[in-house]
């Protein structure tokens, strides 16, 4: 069989369907591949390059969709005014078609591609299951947009990403915010926190805190328990309560945060509106708001999708083709992802496609079989977590009861205490009692200046020097009432000086933690 990548006509489109390298993986199972002159030259691969990969090159669009029995695409099929014809309309029977399509948002297109008696299989369509992870292009178009929406605010952003002390001054780090740490969430963290940004966080599923966590950022959480996971490992729409929770949550960020990611969405339904016209608002002037949710219809209430705006001095990211701006990058993963499915799809390697409906992952991108529609798919049944992950671990909450015990307790030893104290001050000798308050002093004491060292710099040089001076205070304490005028002058000196130390190596070390703080 022959696959065919036609140039891509939707504007502003850069990617194209397979790579260069792509060409050799769908030569190794059986296939011939014919590509549209041009077709890679958004992405930076020339005709020649394909040539040398063992590719034939077609001059027209018209001569892909006439010779090749299965084409792959990226965009949705489009009205090619070249040809004056829709691609649509090019698909035949017996030929498959492989690329983007969201059919939830394409019905007419959908219908429009049935009169060919041709199969369709949507990439947007691959249910985001552990074993489909290898052709599952929504994740690696979300991935890419996740890092560009970090170049890109920084691009629109007058300061550094990372703190630095600089002999001009110190610069403190950027902070950013990231709604929604789903794919294209996790890869703008990820971006942000390597460009020394401090991030923060959120998300509906708290399956995703320890994502978040292990990639150094801060998972922001509301009062209100409601978990957001819904089927197939993405979300659900969540209470009116947890939503006003979260808006103010995010009003209080928004005061503070330098820059908003905003990634929220639940397939199939608009995106929630999470940032307000208020919250942008309460921005710093010159803040960015990157939503990647334009398409969606945006997450933020000021974005325009697929421009760039200024509202209230805060500049706005609706770009909607991320992926698009990486070309050679999205274009070679993309392709990845095709010839992976291409491998499921030709089971026995000898240039054959079979599309086998048993198979959930085929089932579910499988939108047209032969002219008719099979979209929707029945549910995935798998979720990204498991639900009762989360119910497994014991909540105790603590009772009025038991903290009213622990505090009686506590009274009762410290009474136990002072009566032995008082039977022992009663029939103990003089000299007895003296060392005693000696050495209870010293052991409060050593207790203060030893422990209360912060963990961070509990050094072994910091606790023993903290305790050669405390030694010295006890010392001098005890000289304080020698009949000599020079020991007690000469106690009082050594307790000034060790004071002097204990609290200026607090002093200085507090100073020094202030420099690493963000
Ligand atoms: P995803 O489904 O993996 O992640 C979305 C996340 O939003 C989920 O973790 C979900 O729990 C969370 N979420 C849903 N409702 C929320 C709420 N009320 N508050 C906080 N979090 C909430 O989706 P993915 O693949 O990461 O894509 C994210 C967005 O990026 C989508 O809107 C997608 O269309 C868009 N995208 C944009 C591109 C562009 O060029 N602008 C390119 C690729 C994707």
């Amino acid at each position: 069989m022959q696959v065919g990548i036609p140039k891509e006509i939707a504007s502003g489109e850069k990617r194209v369907a397979i790579s260069p390298d792509g060409v050799t993986k769908l030569k190794k199972l059986g296939y011939d591949v014919l590509v549209e002159s041009g077709a890679g030259a958004g992405a930076n691969f020339d005709d020649s390059t394909y040539e040398a990969k063992g590719a034939q090159i077609a001059p027209q669009a018209s001569d892909v969709w006439s010779q090749a029995d299965v084409i792959l695409k990226v965009s949705v099929p489009q009205h090619n005014p070249a040809t004056n014809s829709h691609e649509a309309d090019l698909l035949r029977e017996g030929q498959t078609l492989i690329g983007f399509l969201w059919p939830a948002q394409n019905g007419e297109l959908m219908q429009q591609l049935t009169h060919g008696k041709g199969t369709v299989l949507a990439m947007d369509c691959i249910p985001r299951i552990s074993r489909a992870q290898n052709y599952d292009a929504l994740s690696t178009m979300a991935n890419i947009a996740g890092y560009r929406a970090v170049i890109e605010a920084s691009q629109h952003f007058g300061r550094f990403f990372t703190g630095q002390i600089t002999a001009a001054g110190k610069v403190p780090p950027a902070k950013v915010l990231v709604i929604g740490a789903g794919v294209a969430g996790l890869a703008a963290i990820g971006t942000a926190v390597g460009m020394g940004a401090v991030v923060r966080a959120f998300d509906t599923r708290p399956e995703v805190r320890e994502q978040v966590q292990s990639m150094n950022a801060e998972f922001l959480e509301v009062e209100i328990e409601e978990d957001g996971s819904g089927q197939g490992g993405y979300a659900k729409v969540m209470s009116k309560e947890f939503i006003e929770a979260e808006m103010a949550l995010f009003l209080e960020q928004a005061a503070e945060v330098d820059i908003i990611i905003t990634t929220a969405l639940i397939p199939g339904k608009p995106a929630p509106k999470l940032i307000t016209e208020e919250m942008v608002k309460a921005m710093r002037p010159g803040s960015v708001v990157v939503d990647l949710a334009a398409e969606q219809g945006g997450n933020c209430a000021c974005t325009v999708p697929g421009q760039v705006t200024v509202a209230h001095g805060v500049t706005v990211v609706g770009y909607t083709d991320f992926p698009s701006w990486m070309a050679a990058q999205s274009s070679t993963l993309y392709s990845n992802n095709l010839c992976n499915l291409m491998g499921a799809l030709t089971p026995d390697k000898d240039g054959r496609i079979v599309v086998d409906m048993t198979d959930e992952v085929i089932r579910g991108a499988t939108v047209i079989e032969q002219g008719t529609i099979t979209w929707p798919p029945p549910p995935p049944r798998l979720s990204a977590a498991p639900k009762g992950a989360a119910a497994a671990e014991p909540v105790v909450t603590p009772t009025k009861k038991s903290a009213l015990s622990a505090n009686a307790s506590a009274y009762l030893n410290v009474g136990i205490l002072a009566f032995l104290l008082l039977a022992v001050g009663y029939v103990a000798p003089d000299n007895f009692l003296r060392q005693l308050v000696t050495f209870v002093l010293a052991c409060f004491l050593g207790w203060q200046v030893v422990w209360n060292v912060t963990p961070a710099l509990h050094t072994p040089l910091m606790s023993v020097t903290n305790a050669i001076s405390g030694i010295i205070v006890i010392g001098a304490l005890v000289q304080m009432h020698n009949p000599s005028t020079w020991a007690v002058a000469l106690a009082a000196f050594a307790i000034l000086m060790a004071t002097i130390n204990i609290a200026g190596g607090f002093l200085v070390t507090r100073r020094m933690l202030r420099m690493f703080q963000r």
